[in-house]
């Protein structure tokens, strides 16, 4: 049984553990790398827990999601999904879409909130099928965005409106 929730900031060193570790094993899925993460203090890994949901088996997690909503006057309506990460020996059981279900859940708790976007590398087809799936459609490309040992990959803009 998958459970899909906030872990606690005491948990931290687990989030730790499963970013970097997607960080490596999927490095051009996120914009960020395993060598600029691997340096974060404890308290950054403290503070960033507070903006993911895990799906936890057995007490362990095996997937995340991030999201994030913006504070600024004009753009408060506006949330972010980011961080998307699923183990490779749980893939394709539905975890994924769960994960995208309760953020989904989570982010229309707050009624201000009219639009969520995202990025995707355009090379990332499960990624892109689950968030389509999820009402995402696709509203840009960013060429050359993301530079990953040496070759270029494009971004797709994602958003739905609610
Ligand atoms: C993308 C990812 C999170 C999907 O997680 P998952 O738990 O395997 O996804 P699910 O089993 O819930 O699949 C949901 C839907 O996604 C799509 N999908 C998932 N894996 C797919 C694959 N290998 N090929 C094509 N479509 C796929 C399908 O539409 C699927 O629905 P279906 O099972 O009814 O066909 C996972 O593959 C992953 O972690 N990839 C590496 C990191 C990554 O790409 N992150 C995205 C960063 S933007």
């Amino acid at each position: 049984m998958i459970e899909v929730k906030k872990l606690h900031s005491r948990r931290w060193k687990e989030y730790r553990d499963l970013r970097l570790e997607a960080l490596k094993s999927d490095p051009i899925a996120f914009s960020s790398s395993f060598e600029e993460e691997k340096i974060f203090s404890d308290e950054e890994w403290k503070r960033r827990i507070n903006n993911v949901l895990f799906a936890i088996s057995n007490d362990k997690p095996v997937g995340m999601i991030g999201y994030i909503i913006n504070n600024k006057n004009k753009t408060k309506h506006i949330a972010n999904i980011f961080g998307v990460y699923v183990k490779k020996e749980y893939r394709r059981q539905g975890i994924g879409k769960k994960l995208f279900d309760i953020a989904l859940k989570f982010i229309q708790k707050n009624v201000n909130v009219f639009k969520i976007n995202l990025g995707v590398n355009s090379e990332l087809k499960a990624a892109i099928e689950l968030y389509k799936k999820h009402g995402f459609k696709i509203v840009g490309r960013l060429k050359k965005e993301l530079l990953v040992d040496g070759k270029f990959y494009d971004e797709l803009m994602m958003e739905r409106i609610l």
